[in-house]
């Protein structure tokens, strides 16, 4: 069964800040409530705004008072690898090294199905302590391992969209599969989880240089296959790879190519990393609809390159945040979004970002980029009440500097550049809460 939310209405008092729009294209998107209120019932949101208004016109709600702290929609990882917990921190090799050396020795070690349970649990927990309510994972290569993992995403009260990783070629042979093993696979973790309670399946090839066209193509399948499944993989994330890739495919135009002649691109379609664009690409992902899941500490931990936000903004790709576990350094979505403020501060011809735009990356962009936005991504009536406190402890510098910040801008910019799991008080999805506050008040599975 599904957590079930407290019976009731519930009136949540909280000084709340929120994007409910884009600020890549509209003007004056934050909504800013200093002593707002959240009515919530069954889990969703029937009315925001005014606490005292609310109060008045709901006298039998539940007063859940978070004053004292800062009220955020919960954060969306849209690129975060849930077998790459354990080798988080190893800096200081190129991608394909880094995957050779780092990553793919521990991936191999997901056919053990216990093993793989227990880092699943590792994981998820991380996503929680800072605040991420929904996120895009990319799994493992084994489908026990994808079983242990949905099922302790169940058990998480997270927002979970993942599928098993699929590839041919060219990574190690125990990581190799079959388009007919890729297919049937999927079919069958798609049929037991896909659509239950709050998790969906993503169909996941690694990326083209370890796909053959017959995987990606048996991808397609599986995504036609599987209705309101999403799509995710890598692209364009450094030099020697595309390069490699291009080889691979002599017929393809571009890297974007391998995936679109697949027919693997649509509106639920996300592309990690995209650092190194050609500009027919951001055409075809703009035409397409697709997003595209900017990590920057991995981009900068990697040395993969600074990512060209101006030109997705200027084609009209739409862009959101991946903390890209473990080639970038962590879990937070706060230092993910002061890592994307700093490559744009940073490199020639980007784009500053303002404290606003880096919430709506780090919430409801990710909403958007998996289709969710009416489901989660800000405070609007209808949507889920996936919310994350933000409360610094008395006497921390963050905490002194939210006392005396002088307006809403300042204090969003504040908890970008300080803040992280420490301060995380309370974190709710649906209105049950998955981590901190007082104990959980959803029904044992
Ligand atoms: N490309 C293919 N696999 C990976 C991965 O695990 N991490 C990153 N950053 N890029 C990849
Ligand atoms: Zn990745």
């Amino acid at each position: 069964p599904d957590p079930s939310p407290t019976p009731g209405r519930h009136l949540y008092r909280a000084t709340y800040l929120h994007t409910p729009g884009n600020p890549f294209r509209d003007a004056q998107v934050l909504d800013v409530q200093q002593d707002g209120g959240l009515l919530v019932e069954a889990g969703r949101i029937v009315q925001n705004g005014d606490f005292a208004a609310l109060a008045r016109a709901h006298p039998d709600a539940v007063i859940h008072d978070l004053r004292g702290g800062v009220l955020l929609p919960g954060f969306v990882d849209t690129h975060v690898h849930y077998p790459q917990v354990r080798v988080l921190g190893g800096l200081g090799m190129p991608l394909l090294e880094w995957l050779d050396r780092n990553t793919l020795p521990e991936e191999a070690r997901f056919s053990d199905a216990l093993y793989a349970r227990t880092v699943a649990q590792e994981f998820l927990s991380g996503l929680a302590l800072h605040g991420t309510t929904t996120a895009l994972v990319f799994g493992s290569h084994y489908a026990g391992a994808m079983e242990a993992f949905f099922g302790e995403a169940q058990r998480s009260g997270l927002r979970i969209v993942a599928g098993q990783v699929v590839s041919d070629r060219m990574l190690r042979p125990e990581l190799h599969t079959t388009p007919d093993a890729a297919y049937r696979e999927g079919l069958a973790l798609a049929g037991r989880w896909h659509g239950q309670g709050r998790l969906l399946y993503a169909v996941t090839p690694r990326f083209s240089l370890s796909a053959s066209e017959s995987i990606l193509d048996a991808c397609a399948a599986l995504l036609r296959d599987v209705p309101g499944a999403r799509f995710t993989s890598h692209i364009n994330e450094n030099l020697q790879e595309i390069r490699t890739v291009a080889d691979l495919f002599p017929q393809a135009r571009d890297y974007l190519d391998t995936y679109e002649q697949a027919g693997l691109l649509g509106r639920r379609s996300v592309l990690a990393h995209n650092v190194h664009p050609q500009d027919r690409e951001l055409a075809h992902l703009a035409a397409h609809g697709c997003s595209v899941a900017h990590c920057p500490c991995s981009n900068s931990a990697l040395g993969s390159g600074f990512f060209p936000l101006a030109r997705h903004v200027e084609a009209g790709v739409r862009v959101s945040l991946g903390t890209d576990v473990g080639g970038g350094t962590g879990f937070g979505m706060l230092k993910e979004g002061l890592q994307a403020y700093f490559m744009q501060q940073l490199m020639p011809g980007g784009r500053p970002l303002t404290p606003t735009d880096l919430l709506y990356l780090a919430t409801r962009a990710g909403a958007e980029a998996l289709d969710l936005q009416d489901v989660t991504g800000d405070f609007g009536v209808g949507r889920s009440f996936d919310a994350v406190l933000l409360r610094p402890a008395e006497g921390t510098p963050l905490g002194t500097v939210l006392r005396h910040a002088e307006s809403a801008e300042r204090t969003l910019a504040a908890l970008f550049a300080m803040g992280g799991a420490p301060d995380v008080a309370q974190v709710w999805v649906a209105g049950d809460t998955v981590h901190g506050g007082p104990a959980p008040v959803r029904a044992p599975l």
